[in-house]
Order: C-alpha cells, then sequence, then structure tokens
C-alpha cells in the first residue's frame, strides 16, 4: 500500500503526537517535516546559510536533540520563509510520502503543496491560548525555563509568519478534515483522527 496521510495545522496543535499514533495505528512511516526547518533554522543559528544547509541536508540531521528549542523553532519559521528553501525540501518530502507501506507526514504545506494527491489529510488546529499552554507544559517538563506570556506571543507571531507568507502558507486544504484539538484529550483527538483514516481509506 502507498497511501499517504498528510496532517497540517498550527504549532502546538497536537500534530506530532496525533501523527505518531496514525503512523503506529495503521503500521505506516512518519515524517516530521517540521524537523526538516528546523535542521535549517538550526543551522542558519550556527553561522550557515539557509540554501546551502537545505540543499545538503542528510536524513541524520533530523535526529538532533537540539532541534526542539524555541529559538531553533523561531529560527525556522524564519528560513521557512524563503520559497527557495522550500523547493530545497520538497523531493525528499515526496519521496518519503509515496514510500511502499504507507507514510504519515505532518507539517503546514502537506496537504496544499507537498502532497495534493493524499489519500486523507488532516487539518489539526486549537486554541493559540491551548498550544501555548501546553508548550509551557512540555518545556517545564523539559527542564527548560519557560515564561507563559513570552509563549504566548511567539505562538501567535509563528501563526502570523507561517499563515501569511507568500510560499506554500499555512492553511487546510479544501478537502481536508479539521479536528480541534482545544477540547479534547490526545486519545479522544487520536480516536477521531483513526475513525476519519479508516473510513478514507476504505
Ligand atoms: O512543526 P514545527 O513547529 O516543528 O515547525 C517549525 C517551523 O517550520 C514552522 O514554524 C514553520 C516551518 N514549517 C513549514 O514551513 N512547513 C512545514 N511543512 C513544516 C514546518
Amino acid at each position: 500500500m502507498k497511501a499517504t496521510i498528510a496532517v497540517d495545522g498550527p504549532a502546538a496543535a497536537g500534530k506530532g503526537t496525533l501523527s505518531k499514533a496514525l503512523a503506529r495505528y495503521f503500521g505506516f512511516a512518519h515524517l516530521d517535516t517540521g524537523l526538516l526547518y528546523r535542521a535549517v533554522g538550526a543551522g542558519v543559528l550556527a553561522g550557515g546559510e539557509a540554501l546551502d544547509i537545505a540543499r545538503t541536508l542528510a536524513p541524520e540531521a533530523l535526529e538532533n536533540p537540539d532541534l526542539r528549542t524555541q529559538a531553533v523553532a523561531e529560527a525556522a519559521s524564519q528560513a521557512a520563509v524563503d520559497p527557495a528553501v522550500r523547493e530545497a525540501l520538497v523531493a525528499f518530502q515526496r519521496g518519503f510520502a509515496r514510500r511502499e507501506g504507507g507514510a504519515v507526514l505532518d507539517g503546514r504545506d502537506i496537504g496544499t503543496v507537498i502532497c495534493p494527491d493524499a489519500e486523507v489529510k488532516l487539518f489539526v488546529t486549537a486554541s493559540a491560548e491551548t498550544r501555548a499552554e501546553r508548550r509551557y507544559l512540555e518545556l517545564v517538563a523539559a527542564g527548560q525555563a519557560a515564561d507563559r506570556a513570552a509563549i504566548l506571543d511567539e505562538v501567535r507571531a509563528r501563526d502570523e509568519r507561517d499563515a501569511s507568507r507568500a510560499t506554500a502558507p499555512l492553511r487546510a486544504a479544501s478537502d481536508a478534515v479539521t479536528i480541534d484539538t482545544s477540547d479534547l484529550t490526545a486519545e479522544e483527538a487520536q480516536a477521531q483522527a483513526i475513525a476519519i483514516v479508516t473510513r478514507a481509506l476504505a
């Protein structure tokens, strides 16, 4: 089977957890495409040039645990505005999407640009306040310094940049099913998503 599940949505809406659960349930491979942009952002923070980094990115670069910081997320969002950087990352994502055995990709433009023919498209969202609170709790659990108000500002600024850029802005594909996770537990969101995907693949 070569089915592709596209999962898009804003930062900290629960896409990652949901996508991993879908991949596990259906036995598909999973790619967090945000890691590609984070690897570019981390390279820029280290003094590199975004396009060079995107063109020469090795899959091992995605395993760097330092990609999870807010500073890298911000640098990733900035690098992701450049159409040439985005273009350099397309082939890897499309190759992954069409691998044997099925794939789940999560990001911002999977259903709209990377895999417009995906068999299933989900748009996972939640209020900015809910997402900021979740990010705050994640950072605290990871032992990192965290400031609630600053995180909410960062979430809003990143949403604004990701949704308003000219190339591949964050938006739901016209044929995507939206799941708002604001009032759902992770398990409830997963149950909804599994039901939607099961119906779509039947
Ligand atoms: O999903 P994330 O928070 O790890 O993504 C980090 C940044 O990368 C995000 O703010 C915008 C960018 N990104 C993108 O432009 N397109 C994607 N498919 C995934 C991420």
